[in-house]
Parts: C-alpha cells; sequence; structure tokens
C-alpha cells in the first residue's frame, strides 16, 4: 500500500518538475534562492504565529536559512491560525506547482484535505511537527512528543517535592484538543502523574485542554479553575505559552512562585519565567535539528532524490499505517541548565538577561 502511495507520488514529481522549473519567484515570505531547472520549489505552511512564539521566529528563520543554503526555492507561509487561509494558501502554491508542500496541521481534518489535494496533483508531502491523523503524508518530521510530556511530569514531580507539599493538588492545562501532538503530551505526563494521583501523593484538580493553544482562553480557564479550587498546588501546562498564562494569573492571586508551573518551547518569556523563580520548568526541542532534518527531505524530494534520513516509523493510529519518521529527543530545562540553550544558540543572552533578569542570568551561571 505505502509503495503504491510512494510509486505514484514519485511519478508526480517527475511530472510536476519542468513546471516548477518555469514557476514563479515564490511568495510573500519567500527564503528563496532559484534552484537549478531540475529542483523543484518547496510550499511550506505554518501554522500561526500566536500559539507559540516558536513558529514566527525560530521555525521561519531556520528553514529559510536551509533552504537559502542549498538554493531550492521555498515559499514559507504563516496560516495565522485560519484554517480557510491555510487551504487558500495550499491552493495557492499547488496551482504554482510546488514539487514538495510541507504543512504544520491546524486541525487533521483541513491538514488531511490539504494533503489529499496534493497527493492528487503528484506532490511529496511532508507532516512538519504535528502528524495529520489520516493524512497519509510521506514523511513526518518532530520529536518524540510522549517524551516531552513525560519530563514535563517528571519536571513537575521534582518541583513539588521541593516544595515539600502534602497532597498537592495539581491542574493540568492541556494543549489543542485538535492537535495530535497535545494527545501525546498528556499520553506523557499523564504516564508520570497518574500513579501519583492513584497513590494519593498528588490530588487530581481540574483537567482541561485549551482550544487552539488560545493563551487569552488558557487565562481564563485557569482562572476559573484556580476560583473553584484555591488549593492547587501545581500547574501542568503544556507549553510555555499555556503556562505564562496560568503564572499571570497566579501574580494576581500572589501565589507565583509557590505554585510550580510546567511549559514546552524554551521560550524566551518561559525562560525569563524560569529565571524569575514563577516557572518550574520548560522542555527545550531544538527546532533547528528539526527544521534542518525536514528541509534536507524535501529539498532531497526538490531534487527527484530518495531522501535516507527518515529512519524511523510513526504508526498513524486512524489508518494504522507507518509514516517514516524522524524524530528528535526533547531536552529538560530547570533554572540550573538554562545555559544550554544559550550554548545551542537558540536564545542569545541579550534576548534573555535583560532589565530585572541580568541578576538571575548571572547567578544562573550565564555570563
Ligand atoms: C508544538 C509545540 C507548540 C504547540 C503550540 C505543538 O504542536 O509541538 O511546540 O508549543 O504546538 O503551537
Amino acid at each position: 500500500m505505502r509503495k503504491g502511495v510512494f510509486a505514484l507520488a514519485a511519478a508526480g514529481l517527475l511530472a510536476t518538475g519542468s513546471i516548477a522549473a518555469c514557476g514563479d519567484s515564490g511568495g510573500s515570505d519567500s527564503g528563496s534562492t532559484k534552484g537549478s531547472s531540475s529542483t523543484g520549489k518547496v510550499g511550506v505552511i505554518l501554522p500561526d504565529t500566536k500559539s507559540s512564539a516558536r513558529w514566527a521566529t525560530a521555525d521561519l528563520t531556520y528553514l529559510k536559512a536551509a533552504f537559502a543554503a542549498a538554493g531550492v526555492q521555498a515559499d514559507i507561509q504563516n496560516a495565522q491560525g485560519d484554517k480557510t487561509q491555510f487551504q487558500t494558501i495550499a491552493d495557492g502554491m499547488i496551482s504554482s506547482g510546488v514539487k514538495v508542500l510541507m504543512i504544520v496541521n491546524l486541525d487533521s481534518g483541513t491538514g488531511k484535505a490539504v494533503l489529499d489535494k496534493a497527493r492528487g496533483a503528484g506532490i511529496a508531502t511532508i507532516d512538519y511537527d504535528r502528524l495529520t491523523l489520516n493524512g497519509g503524508a510521506n514523511y513526518y518530521v518532530s520529536f518524540d512528543n510522549v517524551k516531552v510530556g513525560e519530563l514535563q511530569g517528571k519536571g513537575l514531580v521534582d518541583c513539588l517535592a521541593a516544595k515539600k507539599y502534602d497532597k498537592p493538588v495539581v491542574a493540568e492545562l492541556n494543549g489543542s484538543p485538535t492537535d495530535n501532538n497535545a494527545t501525546l503530551f498528556k499520553q506523557g505526563y499523564d504516564s508520570v502523574l497518574k500513579p501519583k494521583y492513584d497513590s494519593g501523593e498528588f490530588q487530581k484538580g481540574p483537567d482541561q485542554s485549551v482550544p487552539e493553544w488560545d493563551n487569552a482562553q488558557a487565562g481564563t480557564i485557569f482562572e476559573q479553575m484556580l476560583t473553584q479550587n484555591k488549593n492547587i498546588k501545581g500547574v501542568l501546562a503544556a507549553n510555555d505559552g499555556l503556562g505564562n498564562a496560568a503564572i499571570s494569573v497566579l501574580k494576581r492571586n500572589r501565589l507565583n512562585g509557590q505554585v510550580p508551573v510546567t511549559g514546552q518551547d524554551a521560550t524566551v518569556q518561559g525562560l525569563q519565567n524560569i529565571l524569575a523563580g514563577d516557572q518550574c520548568m520548560t522542555v527545550y526541542k531544538a527546532i533547528k535539528k528539526e527544521a534542518d532534518a525536514a528541509s534536507e527531505l524535501a529539498i532531497a524530494l526538490a531534487k527527484n532524490q530518495k531522501p535516507s534520513t527518515a529512519t524511523g516509523v510513526t504508526r498513524d493510529p486512524e489508518s494504522g499505517k507507518d509514516v517514516p519518521s524522524v524524530l528528535l529527543e526533547p531536552q529538560s530545562i530547570t533554572k540550573d541548565n538554562i545555559k544550554d540553550v544559550i550554548a545551542d544558540k537558540f536564545v542569545t543572552k541579550e534576548q534573555l538577561c535583560t532589565g530585572d533578569y541580568a541578576k538571575a542570568c548571572t547567578a544562573a551561571g550565564i555570563s
């Protein structure tokens, strides 16, 4: 079955090659250099700019750089959280003759519609960061997302142990219910937290998903949680944006620093919250590696080469099919190893150690 898809995709690649070579110079946010006549164009659709700082900063920057370095023309656009716009961008890329389409879906339904259309036009497809359920992309590049959740769960356990609370109530602020990653993160942290609830060491508090990872809604949701349960002592927040929303509410209640909050993405804001003692940990995902792995696949496909880097597989739980994958390792970050994120050049000291944070940076060994 999968062989069939590949054969079709490969045939399509050859067929669209000449069209792509004559194509225009790409869309609005093109990080492009014209490729050789046999190299096709790559289209990339990023999801939004609000659910996490990463998309407009890290992913865009690293992807642009990778395609430019390879001399492959790339049209990189952002759907701004709008599913209709996502489809419009995809239609534009498909009709402009891209040879490879890489997407971060806004949900699996619209993602699948786009992947189906691309496949119908003989375009190779890559799911970037989020697996499109039943989408049948040719490749998937991401992190071990269950591991991300495990690191968050373990981080919260450690921070709560340091506070020496007796039977702390833990609230969970999950990511978007339409993002398969949010499901995997939860699977990971619940595998750590559930045994603690079951043994009575922790008390299970409110547990809610945040639609579309919307940070403002996360604040409203957490405010309600705290009003209904003043005794919340720990917050498993699925990313730094949701974590910051919870921290803002805790600040208004003068509880920041007393209630450990987790995060993900190692955003400047998340790291500063850690430096301030308001956030317990974040998960650093080396997005440069993710962007490099995905662009390497896309570049090979754009050049009609068969990529050799996707050595793993991910089972799509809906279709039951295995998607050839690259899955990278996430890293847990606390005050003790914040400097690793700077050493990796993901954020700079100048971005992080501004104003009031300068002292905390020195204390954290950031020089
Ligand atoms: C990504 C996270 C991100 C979240 C919200 C997830 O799919 O893996 O890195 O924080 O979406 O954009």
